[in-house]
């Protein structure tokens, strides 16, 4: 019984660390000053150094400031990342297209996710998801790797919808929801309008595929060990995660970790709470996916 009471202690420090993700390929919109005017200068800040985070973080930071503009900033869309900072990176694809996706998922949490076709004036959803899982990173199976590396099907049915630029975004979106963390990535794209089906290409349209048959629907069985969490305070978390990371460091090898070549032997200057806590994150990430 003796190594149990730091089992627990470890269990309930993992249900305290945020969740991570971010779509890496094809690139995402990014944080920027269009968005720090809507949002506010601090939740722009705040995504600037992580836009790995998640919207209900936002909201915290936002909660506290002057400039956040809850309409105009319409963080439940691509987390307030806005199109006028992102106008030169805009994808241009094809109805029926294949699109690879990679995510980045620094630290699980299981959830549900999906990629969404979204009309950026309505926040809606256009059609169904293009791709969906009903467990997403799981916390007991680790990330598995049809959830960070797979592709979606440009529906063939948007017509003129998603002609023009900063209209429709694919939408990667993932609810952690056992701890209350929602991530979103946006890919901004167009697809051809009404002539957007090449009148050359009819001949083969028979062999195009329906994108109903193109909807992965991952069933796995959720074995997912979930700890009730309670918000930390930052403060409370920084100090815990530096001494965990501490101990984690002295009992774990560290070969998943980054070299370091701080006398401490931990990659970060253990002054910044920041690099700590990324670090940390990293590290149970590595744990809990092996
Ligand atoms: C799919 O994503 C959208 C946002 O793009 C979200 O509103 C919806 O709840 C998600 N559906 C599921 C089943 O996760
Ligand atoms: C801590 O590190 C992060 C990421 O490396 C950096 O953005 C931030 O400015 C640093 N903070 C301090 C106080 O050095």
């Amino acid at each position: 019984m003796k190594n149990f009471a730091p089992a627990l202690a470890f269990a309930s420090i993992i249900s305290l660390v945020n969740a991570h993700g971010f779509v890496t390929s094809p690139e995402a919109r990014q944080p920027g000053t269009a968005m720090g005017a809507a949002c506010g200068q601090q939740v722009q800040s705040n995504q600037d150094s992580d836009k790995y985070g998640n919207i209900q973080g936002e909201l915290q930071v936002a909660s506290s400031q002057n400039d956040y503009k809850a309409a105009e900033c319409d963080i439940w869309l691509c987390k307030g990342y806005k199109f006028a900072d992102n106008k030169d990176n805009v994808q241009s694809y094809k109805a029926g297209q294949k699109v690879p996706f990679k995510v980045d998922i620094r630290a699980p949490h299981t959830g549900v996710a999906n990629v969404s076709v979204v009309a950026t004036s309505s926040n809606k959803v256009i059609g169904a998801p293009l791709i969906s899982w009903d467990v997403y990173a799981s916390t007991a199976t680790g990330v598995k790797p049809d959830e960070t590396d797979f592709s979606v099907t440009i529906p063939d049915d948007l017509g003129s919808q998603c002609a023009t630029a900063g209209d429709c975004v694919l939408q990667w979106y993932w609810y952690a929801e056992s701890i209350d963390q929602t991530y979103e990535s946006c890919v901004d794209f167009t697809v051809g309008g009404s002539g957007s089906a090449p009148a050359a290409s009819s001949a083969s349209s028979a062999s195009s595929t329906s994108s109903a048959t193109e909807i992965a629907v991952t069933t796995t069985p959720s074995g997912a060990v979930q700890t009730p969490t309670a918000a930390a305070q930052p403060t409370t978390f920084a100090t815990t995660a530096r001494a965990s990371a501490t101990s984690a460091a002295a009992q774990v090898p560290t070969s998943s970790a980054e070299p370091s070549a701080s006398a401490s032997g931990l990659p970060f200057s253990t002054s910044n709470a920041s690099d700590v806590l990324s670090w940390f994150e990293a590290l149970l990430g590595n744990l809990v996916g092996n």
